[in-house]
């Protein structure tokens, strides 16, 4: 006891990362920031991701966050480093983060639902594997509550001898406002045992984001309580989009408009004003992910009412992405077949170039299914994903996709000739391209379906367009 006390009693010195994704990448590159007395380490088994990240030309880092280049500009090389050697960084650290992804399984019990936990586990396994002193373990992916006895049982016969304390300790950053998020975060949750070793190694992670993050702001629950808020948050949050989608579709058969809803609801301080911007569909690739494994999970209880309860989340965001491509077909005379239609906006939300889960991404699987002729732009996702996203859909063709799909570089000549254009990314550019000009070279009439509701509909029907937006009736 009193060798355990000592060990988690130890201010931390080194970290290391596991996995340098959307989460890894920021969070330690603002931990190492704000603590330039701690060496942070990020490693991960993609060798091309480790080699973006450690680029000479910031703006060749995997991952678009405003903000982000200062960040990793300030501390790489100082006390933020990103490697490939995975053992070595387990071996220094005295406390390691797990931030490997945590996709919906795909194969076997639980497909299709369950969060696949196979990273988790092989990386608890290598980190038993390679430890020669205790450790602090620290879920900072997303996980289905009572997974830290999983890892705990994994590292404690695996090792020799060893103690491990784990603890969870979610992220609640949203993409394209990460670094803003880290940085100034509504709260930090940590849950650990409630033993003194246990509470000895939240302390020390305490300590860690106390030094930019006030005391009363981070949060200590025990172990299940965080894991399973870290859901909680999500489902509610999709909840709220879910929500005021319903309602955009009764908007737009009874002539109310949605955002005038939103405005009006919005200001009851019960209810809140964020969170209520009726679109095409929420994407990204936590949401639906994490509702699923909320449901099973509540599913293998036999929990079904609450199971039901939830899903029905994820079937009300479904049924927006598929009702959006199918007001374009019905408009466009109930054939798209060989039209031109420029899809503006691939990534799931603006100001990233995460395009998981995007809506984009089945709107258009829709519109090519009926052979429709897609042309893409979007000013930060490459080519190259956008085709990946397309295979990984598994619907199309390689040849399908070829013949079907076209991405631009330029959104004058997206538009140019179209008989469509659909508004899936809300990027703020989009609101000041000269529409007048794009008209001009549309063909006639020039339809616009605004999927994020960001176009002044008055203007656009002024210039001559027939505007189609979310949550407003025709
Ligand atoms: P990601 O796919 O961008 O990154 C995960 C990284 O882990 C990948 O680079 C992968 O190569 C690496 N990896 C996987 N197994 C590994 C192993 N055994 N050893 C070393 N590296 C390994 O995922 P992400 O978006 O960063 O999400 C990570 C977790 O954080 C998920 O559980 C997710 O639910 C959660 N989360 C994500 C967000 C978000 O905005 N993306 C926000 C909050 C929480
Ligand atoms: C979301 C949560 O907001 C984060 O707190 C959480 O950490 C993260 O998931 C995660 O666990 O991965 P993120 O998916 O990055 O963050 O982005 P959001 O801003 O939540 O947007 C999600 C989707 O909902 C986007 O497609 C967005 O366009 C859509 N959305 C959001 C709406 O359609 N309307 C809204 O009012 C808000």
């Amino acid at each position: 006891m009193v060798f355990l006390h000592k060990i988690f009693q130890m201010k931390v010195t080194k970290i290391a990362c596991i996995g340098a994704g959307y989460v890894g990448g920021p969070t330690m590159a603002v931990i190492a920031q704000k603590n330039p007395g701690i060496q942070v380490t990020v490693v991960d088994l993609n060798e091309q991701r480790i080699a973006n990240w450690n680029h000479e030309d910031l703006s060749k880092l995997p991952i678009y966050e405003p903000g982000l280049a200062e960040v990793v500009a300030e501390a790489r090389g100082r006390n933020l480093f990103f490697s490939t050697d995975i053992n070595k960084a387990i071996v220094e650290a005295e406390l390691i983060f797990i931030s490997v992804n945590t996709p919906t399984k795909t194969y076997g019990k639980g497909k299709g639902m369950a969060a696949d936990l196979k990273y988790i586990e092989l990386c608890a396994r290598q980190i038993a594997e390679t430890a020669t002193t205790n450790k602090i373990v620290v879920e900072k992916s997303t996980l289905p509550v009572r997974t830290a006895e999983a890892i705990k049982n994994i590292l404690e016969n695996n090792s020799n001898n060893l103690q491990f304390q784990i603890l969870s300790n979610p992220e609640f950053l949203a993409e394209g406002t990460a670094v803003a998020d880290l940085q100034n975060p509504d709260r930090v949750l940590i849950g650990g045992e409630t033993t003194p070793e246990g509470q000895e190694a939240i302390e020390a992670l305490v300590q860690i984001y106390n030094s930019w993050i006030p005391r009363e702001r981070i949060l200590t629950t025990n172990l299940w309580s965080s894991e399973l808020s870290k859901l909680t948050a999500n489902a509610f949050l999709a909840q709220r989009v879910s929500s005021i989608n319903a309602m955009s579709e009764l908007c737009e058969v009874t002539g109310a408009n949605v955002q005038e809803v939103a405005s009006a609801i919005g200001m009851d301080s019960r209810i809140g004003n964020k969170f209520l911007k009726a679109s095409v569909g929420f994407g990204g690739s936590c949401f639906q992910k994490d509702i699923l494994n909320l449901v099973y999970i509540a599913k293998s209880y036999g929990l079904n009412e609450v199971a039901d309860y939830w899903e029905q989340v994820i079937i009300l965001n479904d049924h927006q992405k598929k009702r959006f491509a199918e007001n374009i077909i019905k408009t466009l005379y109930n054939t798209v077949s060989g039209k031109k239609i420029t899809v503006l906006g691939w990534a799931f939300k603006k100001d990233t170039n995460d395009t998981r889960e995007s809506a984009a991404i089945y709107v258009t699987s829709a519109l090519m299914e009926e052979n429709a002729s897609i042309h893409v732009f979007d000013p930060k996702v490459e080519k190259h994903q956008i085709i990946g996203d397309l295979e990984y859909l598994n619907v199309h063709t390689s040849e399908e996709i070829n013949q079907f799909l076209s991405i631009e570089n330029d959104p004058y000549t997206a538009c140019k000739n179209a008989h469509a254009i659909a508004i899936l990314t809300e990027w703020d550019e989009f609101k000041t391209y000269d529409w007048q000009k794009i008209y001009d070279n549309m063909m006639k009439p020039a339809f616009i379906f605004d999927g994020r509701d960001i176009l002044d509909v008055n203007k656009m029907r002024e210039i001559g367009f027939v505007v189609y937006s979310i949550g407003k009736s025709v």
